[in-house]
């Protein structure tokens, strides 16, 4: 009988993709997926470490496997992997005897090789190695699990060094992938039906081919544009510095290029800003918003923005109030600041704002924000948007989602087997997270259906 593995993932964006890129890995060498711990021969653990509390999920986690094991006397296998493993390298073994593997974020496609080295072994395993390699990864491996959109790295790592962010020490020094592999992976998805790509990168929108001196990341959505059955590009996350001229025109001449753009602004104080090392000002930014608004009129945009980071007085907040009122983003996370191991704040700038007063301060921006996207929703009622389809109700086949070229997330009744289509939606309903509403076409639909 197949062995079964579970893999658990927290995090950003990247480590999903690099979940579905170990599942495929898995597969290949014989495992079977499984939703449960109750059956599983292998725990993957795939961690984040971008902010404490999302580090301490893996301890808490490895908790109840503990307790599981205890009660049940079956012990899966256990494998540590993402920014925690990185990090903390065999110190995650220090902290728990049930972890047999630790593998580093540029170790991934090493797994399965790993897992069975640990078996032969019997002794608990580390490779935390960090080659700096071109990021390459096998072309049809990867599992993926979502069957209308799909996940394409083109850079890893990052070279920013924002005084807050592990990522540099956890994802390695920035490396770019060649074009040519990104298109092929691109067309690959495209021929297994999926419409939508979302390129991923820490800093996206750096990306130079290592493969064509001539192609920087305006040059390979172009490149992205001509790969046939794909219908919409998205990419995350882009930093405001490497916004050009050059990159806003593309985005606003691609037509598949979607109406949305995910651009982590942190803080609203160029003060705080400088302390951050974000190298923009708060001036800088809401230039470029104003920019893109004038090029491309129908754009929505959602942000990042932490509270919180140290040294920040009530004025500097109150900045981060007036920049979210002033750009009107259509979403944000924020996040409390805390300080992680090896950055420059967490070593060189005392965490002095108390926690309590985070928290007043996180509670009023959320507010605010909720205000602000549901006023945007509010505003969309009555229009006809295109909607791509992505999630139908595991309760109801007729109750579908998809999302806007703008991202806003549209519910709405239709048939199951729209899942992957763009269909006309027309907005009758808004709240704070998404709107409601009845397809636009659905008379014309009916009697095309009814004709054939
Ligand atoms: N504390 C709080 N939030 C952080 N982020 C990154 N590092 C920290 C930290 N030390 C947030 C940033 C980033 C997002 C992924 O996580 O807003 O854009
Ligand atoms: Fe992703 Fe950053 Fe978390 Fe690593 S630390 S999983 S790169 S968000």
């Amino acid at each position: 009988m197949a062995r079964k593995y579970l893999i658990e993932t927290y995090g950003c964006q990247m480590n999903v993709h690099d979940s579905e890129r170990m599942a495929g890995l898995l597969e290949q060498a014989g495992y079977e997926a499984t939703d449960t711990d109750d059956d599983a021969d292998l725990v993957v653990i795939n961690t984040c470490s971008v902010r404490e509390r999302a580090e301490e999920q893996l301890y808490t986690r490895l908790g109840h496997i503990k307790g599981l094991a205890g009660r049940t006397g079956r012990a899966p296998m256990v494998a540590v992997t993402g920014c925690v493993a990185q990090q903390e390298g065999a110190q995650v073994l220090a902290k728990s005897k049930l972890v047999d593997i630790v593998i580093g974020t540029q170790r991934v496609k090493m797994l399965p090789v790993l897992v069975a080295r640990a078996e032969a072994a019997a002794e608990p395993l580390v490779d935390v190695a960090t080659p700096y390699d071109e990021p390459t990864f096998p072309l049809g491996l990867t599992r993926r699990d979502d069957p209308v959109k799909g996940f394409v790295t083109i850079v890893e790592g990052c070279n920013d060094y924002c005084s807050y962010c592990v990522v540099p020490y956890t994802r390695g020094h920035e490396r770019m992938r060649a074009k040519a592999e990104i298109l092929r992976e691109v067309e690959e998805l495209a021929a297994s039906g999926r419409k939508e790509v979302q390129l991923l990168g820490q800093i996206v929108n750096h990306y130079q081919a290592p493969d064509d001196a001539a192609c920087d990341f305006a040059g390979l959505l172009e490149a992205v544009q001509d790969v046939r059955g794909i219908e919409r590009i998205r990419f995350a996350s882009p930093h405001p510095r490497h916004c050009s001229d050059r990159l806003i025109a593309a985005m606003r001449d691609l037509s598949k290029v979607c109406r949305h753009l995910h651009l982590p602004v942190q803080s609203g104080s160029t003060r705080v800003l400088k302390a951050m090392r974000r190298r923009h000002t708060r001036e800088e930014y809401l230039r470029l918003v104003e920019k893109l608004k004038s090029t491309l009129p129908d754009l929505q945009l959602s942000t990042d923005m932490i509270v919180g980071f140290p040294g920040e007085t009530d004025d500097d907040f109150r900045e981060t109030l007036s920049l979210t009122e002033a750009v009107g983003y259509h979403s944000m996370f924020s996040f409390k600041y805390s300080p992680r191991p090896n950055t420059l704040a967490a070593q060189r700038m005392p965490d002095d704002v108390p926690e309590a007063e985070k928290t007043r301060r996180i509670v009023e921006l959320q507010a605010l924000q909720k205000s602000i996207q549901a006023r945007l929703h509010e505003a969309s009622v009555g229009r006809t948007v295109d909607v791509l389809v992505d999630t139908t109700s595991r309760r109801r086949a007729w109750e579908l989602a998809g999302r806007t070229s703008g991202n806003t997330v549209v519910n709405f009744p239709g048939e199951s087997h729209w899942l992957g289509t763009v269909v006309p939606v027309t907005i009758e309903r808004a709240g704070a997270f998404g709107v409601w509403g009845r397809p636009a076409a659905s008379e014309a639909r009916h009697a095309e259906a009814a004709t054939c």
